[in-house]
């Protein structure tokens, strides 16, 4: 069944100890960085209005139900990180375990996660940025404020600072990973500052009559939220990404993505309560700004201001980190041979894939210019989540194949945590539109197709056996 033909294991740990050309310079503080700085971002910043509609001041729950979901793939993904420490995150771990067919369509619907984020990111980032500079009295012609059909009644063309932010990460990272990180967590400590002034003056401003009735649309409002308040939390795995370029990934990679998602889980729950406290639910609909709207009501105009200026800072990190993954993913896939070579070259001067990293951002910028935000959320928890399952399915099948595998993290509760992660990823999907699906069931028919024209002839195991 060379359809399900598997990369060796042990191979894959000798070839990344002798490394393949890319700088080991990250630590475990740097990767919770990365995490944190890929996680808060649109999801906070923008979708917690549309949660707050949904679900009322149960968004608190929502927020919670979707970071027990993460919480269970996150403690598989750490086990998986901590075993097999190569570029490509997931899909590199599937290839080891559940064969070739699964290891593309998971690196096909990262994909969706890591691309389309990185294009979502930018339609938020530009949304607060054109809301700031509104504040200065600069407003841009409304032909280049958004996706063409992105406001109703609006005639709008191209959304030309999400693809011009786009184009500008590109660079960052095109340059190299050591650059990008410093200026990543210079970002981070701007956004998490930022969102705890949030909690801090909102909870002074809290009227507790405002959280009843906290569940007006019942189980089936908090539900959807939960499924769509995924997005916020995606992004803790972009840290397993970076495990070729980090200096003892053994120790590093399991605290990074752990901490990172602790640290975002108490944020978010802490931030709904604030908002939904001070603020009715139902005025949030069609308020581009939540968060800052909510310090807005409750008169504090100078913390909303600065609330306007984190995010756009805060933003700008979640595209760094989604593009960097993307990258990464691709990167791993053309070493592969499952993708041409030449996606896989790494720059001479900077070591970095210089070619990759440009053809990514433009593409995903332009992608961000012109779709809708609502349209690219839901399909990327869609793909993100069916990754997730397979990721968890994926810890227990290297638990019966190689149970002497040395792990410097084990996932605790095998087999009960893993398929309660399969469970709860499952159930959130099955709360995401009917539409997405069959947007995301073409996704996978043309991946496939992409698969079986190339990519099988192609990949290198189809030519080492010995390596199977
Ligand atoms: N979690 C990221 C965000 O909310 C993708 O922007």
């Amino acid at each position: 069944m060379s359809l399900f033909r598997k990369k060796n294991v042990e191979h894959m740990l000798q070839a990344s100890a002798k490394g393949a050309g890319l700088k080991k310079a990250l630590g475990a503080l740097d990767l919770t960085f990365l995490g944190i700085g890929a996680i808060i971002g649109t999801g906070i910043f923008v979708l917690t209005g549309t949660g707050a509609v949904q679900a009322g001041p149960a968004l608190m729950v929502s927020f919670l139900i979707a970071a027990v979901a993460c919480c269970f793939a996150a403690l598989s993904y750490a086990e998986f990180a901590s075993t097999i420490p190569v570029a490509g995150s997931i899909y590199t771990y599937s290839y080891a375990t559940l064969g070739e067919v699964i290891a593309w369509i998971i690196g096909w619907d990262l994909m969706l996660e890591y691309g389309l984020a990185s294009s979502a990111v930018s339609v938020g980032w530009s949304g607060y940025l054109q809301s700031l500079l509104s504040g200065f009295g600069v407003t841009l012609p409304a032909a280049l404020t958004a996706a063409p059909g992105a406001l109703p009644g609006v005639h709008t063309l191209f959304n030309l600072p999400a693809f011009l932010v786009m184009m500008g990460i590109t660079a960052l990272l095109s340059i190299g990973v050591r650059e990008s990180t410093r200026i990543n967590n210079i970002m981070v400590a701007i956004k998490v500052t930022v969102v705890l002034l949030v909690i801090a003056v909102g909870a002074f401003h809290v009227t507790p009559a405002n959280w009843h009735p906290f569940m007006p649309h019942g189980w089936n409002g908090v539900f959807g939220a939960a499924a769509v308040m995924f997005f916020a939390f995606i992004g803790f795995d972009a840290v397993s990404s970076a495990a070729e370029e980090v200096k003892s990934p053994k120790r590093d990679l399991p605290v990074g993505i752990i901490a990172s998602l602790a640290v975002c889980a108490v944020l978010y729950v802490s931030v709904a309560a604030v908002v939904t406290g001070i603020v009715p639910w139902q005025q949030f609909a069609n308020i581009g700004h939540p968060v800052s709207y909510a310090l807005q009501v409750a008169g504090e105009k100078w913390v909303a201001g600065f609330i306007d200026l984190g995010a756009v800072l805060g933003m700008l990190t979640v595209i760094l980190v989604m593009s960097y993954g993307q990258t990464r993913i691709i990167f791993a896939m053309s070493r592969d041979g499952l993708l041409p070579a030449k996606l896989s070259k790494v720059h001479p001067r900077f070591a970095t894939p210089f070619f990759t990293t440009w053809l990514v951002g433009i593409f995903f910028g332009l992608i961000g210019a012109l779709v809708p935000l609502n349209v690219l959320a839901e399909l990327i928890n869609i793909g993100t989540l069916a990754a997730f399952s397979m990721v968890s399915v994926a810890v227990l099948v290297l638990r019966k194949t190689h149970p002497n595998l040395p792990r410097a993290f084990r996932c605790p509760g095998v087999p009960v945590v893993p398929v309660l992660a399969v469970a709860s990823c499952l159930f959130l999907m099955l709360n995401l539109a009917w539409l997405t699906w069959v947007a995301f069931m073409v996704w996978l028919v043309i991946g496939l197709a992409i698969y079986f024209l190339y990519s099988r002839r192609h990949a290198h195991l189809a030519r080492a056996p010995q390596d199977r």
